[in-house]
């Protein structure tokens, strides 16, 4: 540990707009944890796996900070930075490479899912992204990381990974945990509510976006693909609905009889208006912070270049740590 205080760290990567998947798994958690250093990046070193335009990586990096803070993350409360301004991730990203197994590298379920999507470039840092994300939060000595269930197998090779190091050269690095929500850890597609809600998706009425104008909202949550019955509750086949009811339990903190009651008899055109008027009501403050936050360019460099000194700070003393352990000249 750093200090005394227990250390949170997550990230996002700005290689898409974010989605409220990405708010209600992560995201909104990250001002969950008052008493702890909380260290939030934007994972820029990730976005570049799958082919980015330059611009918009740039233009959306600058985004994403400003949606950490629009969320509520106070940059003098946290440290708030850009991965690739920190230049340890990158250096221990390659060293724990060497501590990565391609077998274990090779069973992850995203690089899976993601060299089918980008069949014409299965690049190197694609299969070893879960190593630099390893090093995202072994460089901080990171107690507790926020993220949705998708990253759980990334989490648990970052253990892996740190007890392997600790066992071949002694104590070196926390070994972190998760923490998962229990509602909001996997919001699906409004339109295949088999699968995640992505980013990525190519299709913007499968998608919320945070930062979506309040019609929007409501007319994606209208199309929202359900079922035939007209019971809002849980069920076989009524894997729409349920995604319906984690989103509305997210926004209003309202359990699932409660749900249920509140729409019995009234149909789920009833229900998809309220849960859309639920999430706008819920974004508009974000949505209104996140245009003044972007309008001064000049104040969120300010914030990116404080964070970057602030995380490379911590990110030298565990190098320093590793150097030795591994053998660098010092
Ligand atoms: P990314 O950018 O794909 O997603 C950011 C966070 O949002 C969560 N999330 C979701 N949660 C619920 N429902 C969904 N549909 C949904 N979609 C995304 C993700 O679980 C994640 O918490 N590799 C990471 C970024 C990263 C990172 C880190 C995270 C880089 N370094 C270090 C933690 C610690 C990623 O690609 O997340």
């Amino acid at each position: 540990m750093l200090d005394e205080k227990k250390v949170v760290l997550s990230g996002i990567q700005p290689s898409g707009n974010l989605t409220i998947g990405n708010y209600l798994g992560a995201l909104r958690n990250f001002d969950a944890f008052p008493d702890c250093k909380c260290i939030y990046c934007v994972a820029d070193l990730h976005a570049i796996t799958v082919r980015q335009v330059p611009a918009e990586l740039r233009r959306r990096t600058y985004e994403t900070l400003a949606l950490y803070m629009a969320c509520g993350l106070d940059p003098e409360k946290n440290i708030l930075f850009v991965q690739s301004q920190v230049p340890a991730h990158a250096e221990l990203g390659w060293v724990l490479d060497c501590y990565s197994m391609f077998g274990e590298l090779s069973r992850m379920t995203q690089f899976k899912d993601k060299s089918q999507h980008h069949a014409d470039n299965i690049n190197a840092g694609l299969f070893t992204y879960p190593a630099l994300m390893a090093a995202d939060i072994l460089l901080y000595q990171t107690d507790l990381v926020p993220v949705g269930i998708d990253q759980k197998q990334h989490l648990e090779l970052a253990r892996n990974i740190a007890e392997r190091f600790n066992g071949i050269y002694g104590d070196t690095f926390t070994v972190p945990d998760g923490y998962i929500p229990t509602t909001g850890m996997k919001i699906m597609s409004l339109c295949d509510p088999t699968s995640k809600m992505s980013k990525s998706d190519p299709n913007p009425n499968a998608v919320v976006y945070i930062l979506d104008e309040p019609e929007v909202i409501l007319r994606k949550f209208k199309r929202a693909v359900t079922d035939s019955g007209t019971e809002v509750c849980r069920g076989e086949g009524k894997e729409g609905i349920a995604n319906l009811m984690n989103i509305y339990a997210c926004f209003t903190g309202k359990s699932d009889d409660e749900i249920s009651a509140e729409f019995d008899g009234r149909g789920y055109g009833a229900f998809k208006q309220a849960v859309g008027e639920a999430a706008a009501e819920c974004l508009r403050p974000i949505r209104e912070q996140f245009t003044r936050l972007m309008a001064d360019k000049a104040y969120l460099e300010e914030v990116m270049k404080k964070g970057a000194d602030q995380a490379a700070y911590y990110a030298r003393k565990t190098m320093s740590k590793v150097r030795r352990k591994v053998g660098f000249a010092l």
